[in-house]
């Protein structure tokens, strides 16, 4: 890239599109920081499994060009999809054992599709840093590891979960909601904060953090709970006792919808809502 060159410093947000308030609090955190900001808008189908409708993802693509727009991006790159894997494309990047549960588990290949395309992105892009959401935890954690593993250049930026109003993490799949699951779906923001104040009352017990959490999202009807894990923040392993920095890690369904959500759980700092 030719700012490279020139000495400007590259700050790239990768996306799938649908964007929404939480993908532009990634971009202004770009803007503060770089002097060129590139976004992304690639729906990449390796990371999507055989149950999951590629087809159906949303492609509002003028919209998401306009809110670029609006937040001062300056490249916005829409690669074809024969740009970014072309006939003979025949690599993948596997991501190692910190993906085989949690979102890992209910989705096999979904990560190798995702590291393999960021991988791809960072290339074409070559950006000095890249800004990804802790709403995907799992994924931010495995990107800093690909980052790391294979000396990649680029630095990662994590910015925190973007909430609408009643404390649902903004994400593309809240517009699938009915109506009332839309209203009960709070209950995954609740569970992380019921985590967080049991873990204030001095419980240390991971499980019964976890359990808490739960009881919590449990007492709204119509959920189904896929995880509700507490776990080791730097690592993701499974841990007995909340002694470092943790992280409560929950998936629900909700008439048909997958919702994630997760949030820190420190000791003797009250997270804020
Ligand atoms: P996508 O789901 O579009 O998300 C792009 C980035 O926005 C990710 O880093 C994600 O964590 C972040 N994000 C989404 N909702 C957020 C919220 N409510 N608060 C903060 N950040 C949020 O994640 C992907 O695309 C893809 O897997 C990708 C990395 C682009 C690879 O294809």
């Amino acid at each position: 890239m030719r700012a490279r060159a020139e000495g400007l410093t590259i700050g790239f947000v990768p996306t799938m599109g649908a964007l929404h308030s939480g993908h532009a609090a990634l971009f202004d955190e770009a803007r503060r920081r770089a002097d060129v900001v590139v976004v992304s808008v690639f729906v990449n189908p390796k990371q999507f499994g055989l149950g999951e409708d590629l087809s159906k993802y949303p492609r509002p693509l003028e919209a998401d060009v306009a809110l670029c727009a609006r937040c001062g991006v300056d490249v916005v790159f829409v690669p074809g999809i024969d740009e970014i894997y072309p006939a003979g494309f025949d690599t993948k990047v596997v991501a190692g054992a910190a993906a085989a549960d949690l979102e890992g588990a209910s989705r096999p290949g979904h990560f190798d599709g995702v590291l393999t395309v960021v991988a791809l992105l960072f290339s074409i892009v070559q950006p000095h840093f890249s800004v990804f959401g802790e709403k995907d935890f799992q994924q931010l954690l495995l990107v800093r590891r690909l980052a790391k593993d294979l000396r990649l250049t680029t630095e990662i930026v994590a910015m925190p979960v973007i909430r609408d109003v009643d404390g649902l993490a903004l994400s593309s799949r809240n517009l699938y909601l009915s109506p009332e699951d839309r209203r009960r779906a709070v209950c995954l923001s609740r569970g992380l904060v019921a985590a967080q104040d049991t873990l204030q009352r001095g419980e240390t017990d991971a499980s019964l953090i976890g359990a808490a959490a739960a009881a919590v999202v449990e007492a709204t009807a119509g959920t189904e709970i896929a995880y509700v894990e507490v776990r080791d923040a730097r690592t993701l392993a499974k841990i007995e006792r909340v002694e470092r920095e943790a992280r409560v890690l929950l998936a629900v369904k909700l008439g048909g919808v997958r919702l994630i959500d997760n949030g820190p759980l420190f000791h003797s700092v009250r997270w804020q809502r």
